[in-house]
């Protein structure tokens, strides 16, 4: 698969941000709650005063991330899809969120407009697959963090190889059509399927980590590795 192109991503996404959040939960079986709930437990074991949440989309990561630090840690969610985006500021609507604590801007993983060690925390889910060019975002995420922060990175992985038959004939031929009942739209479950495969396994994304500065690298397989978190630390100056 050639890499991804950044305007068929976005109109991707502005196709099915209304029905998303329905069709992440019912193609999932629900399980996504359990990725981000395992996201949250490894975010949480550090302190954090300023949280960066990419490719936030509706913003579910956002939300459980807010669960679990203070209130007054200060959380932003950037996504370059204004109508991702629109979803997930009415979600803080209906949650009586603050918006000034829980921010959700409009902006681009490959070249963010924070200035250098803004963050103790990155966390980026199931949006490191869709970048055009994932070396350049993982430095701009090295580039945001302050010394020694962290980013974690929640995505699709390459399953345990006894699983792969049974997961790639359900990523590939069940669930496009399954989507399309749900979304109306094939073609962006297609993409999703290819997108996967395309992507490295865990050490190819350690590689990758440590290829943009990042130390202490180390991942936890889940769900039989259909989905990885990997961890990174910014180096500290001192
Ligand atoms: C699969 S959704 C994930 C949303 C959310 N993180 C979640 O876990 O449900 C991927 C998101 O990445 C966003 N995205 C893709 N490339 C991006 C980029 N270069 N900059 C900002 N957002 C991007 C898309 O607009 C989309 O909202």
């Amino acid at each position: 698969m050639s890499k991804p192109d950044p305007e068929a991503v976005r109109a991707t996404f502005e196709s099915v941000a209304s029905r998303y959040d329905l069709a992440n939960h019912f193609l999932s079986g629900g399980i996504d709650y359990y990725w981000r709930k395992k996201l949250v437990e490894m975010a949480v074991e550090g302190s954090c005063d300023q949280v960066l949440d990419l490719a936030t989309g509706s913003g579910d990561v956002l939300f459980a991330l807010r669960e679990g630090f203070s209130p007054d840690a200060a959380i932003t969610g950037v996504d370059f899809c204004e109508p991702m985006l629109q979803e997930a500021r009415n979600k803080r609507e209906a949650k009586e969120l603050d918006e000034n604590s829980n921010r959700f801007l409009l902006g681009d993983c490959l070249s963010l407009d924070f200035p250098d060690e803004s963050f103790d925390l990155v966390t980026i889910s199931f949006g490191l697959r869709n970048l055009s060019d994932r070396d350049k975002g993982l430095k701009e995420m090295y580039r945001v963090l302050k010394p020694n922060g962290r980013l974690i990175v929640l995505e699709f992985s390459q399953p345990y190889f006894w699983f792969r038959p049974f997961y790639y004939f359900y990523l590939k031929l069940i669930l496009p059509w399954m989507a399309r009942l749900v979304t109306g739209d094939r073609e962006a479950y297609l993409y999703l399927g290819s997108s996967i495969s395309a992507f490295p396994d865990r050490v190819g994304l350690v590689d990758e980590f440590e290829g943009a500065g990042f130390e202490r690298v180390h991942f936890s397989a889940l769900t039989f590795s259909i989905v990885a978190l990997h961890l990174g630390y910014k180096k500290n100056n001192s």
